[in-house]
């Protein structure tokens, strides 16, 4: 079934409250293209600036003059933005809502709680050697210590990378060092569905493999953890000795925030770096304006801080817009699939923002588990991470929001810092599936491979031809690769990654990556880093990765595996394969199908037909294409015979 004409109208009560209705939104998007330069000063107001910043748009995109500045001169912080700004009025109100893994431990911390903390942190921090623009690696459960970290961080000018809690030692060590952290800030143990995650044996691991001087150990289970002497320092000892209060660094607008490693299509992951003034302002900008966001209002998003939704709506947007932010350290379906609504009737959670692939899953064991609670408390709902399907965007709307809510679902990226195209929820009428429109001041085109400007009602290659000031300004130590990845497919436009289709009424539907990435549950994996991990068996020969349509996860992974000469295909070669690939990258990586192959696709020249393999994965074996320039077209038959699944 089309769903392209059918349409949610915006209800008649947010069209009059809401911070953006349908003329500001136009008058908004108008006045950000005629005159940007006016337009992102004003709204760069919303921010407390040390000094101001008078140059405010400094960009190109073309080879020859590449650069990217925003709000070049201003001088302010980001902490100072988060906390300090708040104090005044909001002291009393709560920052940050925790909720446990276990559903009996929750906790709150105030604006004057979470103030004391950062600085606290922020001080031992100095006292173990951290200065402005050095880097740290977090690696925390979804607790407050952890945005806790990355305000301290923030605050003392220090650059924080942020490696979610699922990766694996060999996943640390590789981020460490291509950042170069001096210290790693991590805990004895996360939890997750009643299970512990032995973070600080992982770092342990981790740090057979590279060096940092220092580990700053968080009791958090209170499991008993080795202590490297002179290397490791117990959080509770080294803060006892440390003032409650730290000044804020006054960082440029352009200075580095943070780096966040994020799979592409080739070789390992590259870190994303956001800067101070750019980032936070779209953080913020977007914060209210997607989710008509009121300070003091109860805001969930459900990411994890490892990922960029996370960084930005668990944290910067969120706590620089004066929300009472919830973090949740456990899963939806622990200690039984209510959980989401059980948590959002506790904490009377105002505005709820998930990933499809939870819903998915939900969404199989039915209505009765979200009808058991009331949910009376949301407003608004959210989505990102994937393309939700309008099957799951229904039961969204009409099962968890009874039909009342409004579904805001937001496309953006790691690299974008913030949400680019959704709808706003006072301006926008909705279409299930689809992501809708650009917001204020975002650009974009449709392309063919050629690079020919699409126009209209048409299917292509997303592109943004303009800077939006919470652009990434670079890849970690490599600039070359930042050119490169983004820049050079299509000469002075940003290359997104994904392909979208536009419709008659001008709306954008994502369609998903056009490069090797395959998007897992709502996260990013790089066929070429499952393949490397596969190939370190020592009974591989090679090994091809695709992504294939998945119930639940969205995409799974499927792996075509080529033995060395003489290794007989079994199941528990199988079971060793994916335990590799869980241990050099982590468990999200680990491949839904593996089939044994005696030979792979290959053109002439020896290059791997990735296209035939995608069509088998997908089991779209009535258009494999032509085959007839393979060097072996026998073994696509062979391939089609043993597709497993
Ligand atoms: C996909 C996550 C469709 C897309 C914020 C993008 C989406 C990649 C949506 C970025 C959405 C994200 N609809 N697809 N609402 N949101 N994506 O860097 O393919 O982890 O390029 O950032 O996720 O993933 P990342």
């Amino acid at each position: 079934m089309t769903t392209e004409t059918e349409f949610y109208p915006v209800p008649a009560e947010w069209a009059a409250k809401a911070h953006m209705d349908r003329a500001g939104y136009e008058a908004a998007r108008v006045a950000a293209q005629a005159a940007p330069d006016a337009f992102w000063a004003e709204a760069a107001k919303r921010l407390d600036w040390v000094k101001a910043p008078t140059k405010i748009k400094d960009v190109s995109f073309a080879k020859d003059d590449f650069h990217i500045h925003w709000f070049a001169d201003g001088v302010l912080n980001v902490a100072y933005n988060c906390i300090d700004r708040h104090l005044a009025e909001r002291a009393d109100q709560t920052a940050i809502i925790f909720e446990g893994d276990d559903p009996s431990v929750s906790g709150a911390i105030t604006y004057a709680e979470l103030h004391a903390q950062v600085c606290r942190m922020a001080n031992v921090l100095k006292n173990l050697g951290v200065r402005k623009g050095d880097r740290v690696t977090i690696y925390l459960p979804m607790i407050p210590a952890a945005a806790v970290a990355m305000l301290a961080c923030a605050r003392i000018g220090a650059i924080h990378s942020v490696v979610f809690g699922g990766f694996s030692p060999d996943s640390i060590a590789g981020r460490i060092e291509d950042c170069g952290s001096t210290v790693v800030i991590t805990a004895d143990e996360g939890l997750r569905a009643g299970k512990r995650i032995p973070l600080k044996a992982n770092v342990d691991e981790a740090l057979t493999k590279v060096s940092v001087d220092k580990v700053l150990v968080i009791a958090h289970t209170g499991a008993d953890v080795p202590i490297v002497e002179g290397r490791d320092v117990r959080f509770e000892e080294a803060v006892k000795t440390v003032a409650d209060d730290c000044p804020c660094e006054p960082m440029n607008a352009e200075d580095p925030l943070f780096i966040l490693y994020t799979s592409g299509s080739t070789g390992k992951p590259k870190g994303v770096m956001h800067t101070t003034g750019g980032y936070l302002f779209w953080a913020s900008y977007t914060h209210e304006l997607v989710f008509d966001y009121r300070p003091g209002e109860v805001f969930w998003c459900t990411a994890d801080v490892g990922w960029v939704t996370g960084h930005s709506y668990v944290v910067y947007g969120a706590l620089a817009n004066a929300a009472t932010t919830l973090m949740f350290e456990g899963v939806p379906n622990y200690p039984d699939n209510g959980r989401f609504w059980s948590v959002v009737d506790k904490h009377q959670v105002e505005i709820f923002y998930t990933a499809p692939t939870a819903l998915r899953a939900l969404m199989r064991d039915g209505d009765a588990p979200v009808k058991r609670s009331s949910r009376k408390s949301l407003r608004l709902l959210g989505s990102v991470g994937e393309p939700i399907n309008p099957e799951a965007w229904r039961w969204y709307h009409e099962v968890v929001g009874e039909g009342r809510l409004p579904i805001v679902d937001t496309w953006w990226q790691t690299e974008t810092g913030g949400i680019l195209v959704s709808p706003l929820p006072g301006a926008t009428d909705l279409k299930p599936g689809s992501a809708t429109k650009p917001l204020p001041g975002v650009e974009l085109e449709l392309v063919d491979a050629d690079g020919k400007v699409l126009e209209g009602p048409n299917s292509g290659n997303l592109v943004i031809t303009d800077s939006w000031p919470g652009q990434m300004r670079g890849v970690w130590g490599d600039d070359q690769r930042f050119f490169d990845t983004y820049f050079s497919a299509y000469p002075g436009k940003y290359f997104t990654g994904d392909g979208c289709r536009r419709d008659e009424d001008g709306y954008y539907w994502i369609t998903g990556r056009v490069d090797d990435v395959i998007n897992v549950s709502g996260h990013r994996m790089g066929t070429a880093e499952v393949e490397s991990a596969l190939v370190l068996h020592d009974d591989v020969a090679e090994a091809a990765v695709v992504g294939f349509p998945h119930d639940i996860k969205g995409q799974g992974i499927y792996a075509f595996v080529t033995l060395n000469a003489g290794v007989t295909p079994s199941d528990e070669l199988r079971k060793a394969l994916i335990a590799q690939v869980r241990h050099e990258i982590g468990p999200i990586a680990a491949p839904d199908a593996i089939q044994f192959a005696p030979g792979l696709p290959k053109t002439r020249s020896g290059k791997i037909m990735r296209r035939i393999l995608r069509k088998i994965a997908e089991n779209d074996l009535g258009s494999l294409g032509d085959t007839s320039t393979l060097a072996d077209p026998g073994v696509v038959e062979d391939l089609v015979k043993n597709r497993v699944g």
